[in-house]
């Protein structure tokens, strides 16, 4: 153990955690019945590493691993409340029975948790998510009274359930792709967008701008921009909120950013990589419509250049040809098949291939990432960190970065990035793997 000051000053996580999930479908209602669960002891945070992982701290040779959660002032599962929005007005329930993410009997088990949570009236448009066509939702005569009712939903809220903090957590639909724009490049060019009801803000935007105004942190869940502006990340900062983003990183994704750095560390050449997805859930009607695509497109194609680098690894990188279709198929439902063919090539230039057909649960693998992002932003709130923050980058397929940057996608460094921070934020030494402290003879 180091016997460095902290740098940080972390506030205690007294009182009770609001989350509140923009978005009550098949990720959200699976979280909701998963906390349940966890609670009354009828299974473990598979997934969570705010939960089971654990953290090395000092020299391999003390043999001290705590777990996360006994090393940080994170906040308790007993301790958090849950509140959601969505355009439809299913209660969490009704929701998760639809989603059809859950079996009959977790369902029944987690119904009287899931059954308290009644949505909130969204902020909507169809321009953004052309598929869906919900009516409960809020009307505003601008999108800045739009904001401030969302503003009021939080403080409602906080006042009524006790909690001493929020954190906002973006689960809802992929809006249709859009470009960074005037509107988007400053919070003066923001605002006057939000009372002249400006088209090119996104509602995910308005219920962004709506938290980090009073000053709560929000992590995006989803590929679309909504917190990925200049106008909300100047906001963040002037207003100490904490945010990060893009979309969680599962299924098919994660596994690149598993499989990539190992082929990229080996030094194996890569031809090709073509990745398929049939998925049946709501998610996937939505990704059906070309614009909410092409944002989610966007997301997946950018991770390979990052990890491989073909510009300063021509030979084995400079003409991958990489492709990636997600189709929607209802019959799977939210239980999601993704296959990959992989064309490398090795010694001498001798072609290989790697078949990966992974049947995943989309929102069984998501879930987790909720808690932990949810237990991490507080926590970053609560140390006064503000702002982007890139050390979340292992949660997210397209993650946020400060200008100038390019965004960190291999797993295992994402992960180091990660745990380095945390020992950092508690005053203990960054581990670097360099070792060679143990063989000076
Ligand atoms: N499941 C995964 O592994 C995964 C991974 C990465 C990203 N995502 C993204 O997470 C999001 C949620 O996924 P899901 O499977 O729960 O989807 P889902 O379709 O089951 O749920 C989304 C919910 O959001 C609601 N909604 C849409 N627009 C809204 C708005 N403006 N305000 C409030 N509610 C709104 C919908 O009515 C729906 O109930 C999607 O954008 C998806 O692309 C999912």
């Amino acid at each position: 153990m180091t016997q460095n000051q902290k740098p940080y000053v972390i506030k205690p996580a007294e009182g009770k955690l609001g989350i509140m999930l923009v978005g009550l479908g098949a990720i959200s209602t699976t979280f909701i019945a998963g906390i349940d669960a966890i609670r009354s002891g009828r299974t473990k945070p598979y997934g969570s590493l705010t939960q089971m992982g654990t953290i090395r701290l000092g020299k391999r040779t003390e043999y001290n691993i705590p777990k996360v959660c006994n090393f940080l002032p994170l906040a308790k599962l007993e301790d958090i409340e849950i509140a959601a929005w969505d355009i439809f007005e299913d209660d969490a329930y009704v929701a998760a029975k639809k989603a059809g993410v859950l079996d009959y009997q977790d369902l029944e088990a987690a119904r009287p948790a899931l059954e308290k949570i009644v949505p909130l009236r969204g902020v909507f448009d169809r321009e953004w998510v052309k598929k869906l066509d919900g009516k409960y939702i809020k009307n505003g005569r601008t999108k800045m009274d739009l904001a401030n009712q969302v503003m009021e939903d939080i403080k409602t809220f906080q006042k009524n359930s006790g909690c001493s903090r929020v954190v906002m957590v973006w689960c809802a639909s992929t809006e249709v792709f859009t470009p960074i724009e005037e509107v988007h490049k400053s919070v003066k060019n923001f605002e006057k967008g939000l009372e002249s009801n400006d088209p090119k803000i996104a509602p995910s935007m308005i219920y962004a701008y709506a938290a980090i105004k009073l000053g709560i942190p929000f992590a995006n869940g989803a590929p679309n921009l909504s917190v990925d502006t200049p106008a909300l990340q100047e906001l963040a900062n002037e207003y100490r909120a904490p945010i990060c983003g893009k979309d969680f990183k599962t299924g098919q994704t994660l596994m690149k950013t598993i499989l990539a750095p190992g082929l990229r560390s080996r030094l194996l050449g890569l031809s090709g990589w073509f990745s398929t997805n049939i998925l049946g859930n709501r998610d996937g009607e939505v990704l059906d419509d070309p614009g909410s695509f092409k944002t989610k497109e966007e997301s997946k194609l950018s991770v390979l250049d990052t990890i491989l680098q073909p510009e300063i690894n021509p030979d084995l990188y400079g003409n991958v040809h990489h492709k990636v279709r997600i189709n929607y198929y209802p019959p799977r439902g939210d239980a999601k098949e993704g296959w990959d063919n992989i064309d490398i090539f090795g010694w001498m230039g001798y072609p290989m291939q790697i078949k990966v057909d992974f049947l995943c649960r989309d929102s069984i693998l998501a879930a987790p990432l909720v808690l932990d992002l949810a237990l991490f932003i507080d926590l970053a709130k609560r140390a006064e960190l503000r702002g982007i923050q890139e050390w979340l980058s292992f949660y997210f397929k397209s993650p946020m970065v400060g200008e100038g940057l390019y965004p960190e996608h291999n797993l295992f460094i994402q992960e180091m990035k990660l745990k380095n921070t945390l020992r950092h934020l508690m005053g203990e030494e960054p581990i670097t793997h360099l070792g060679t402290e143990y063989y000076n003879i």
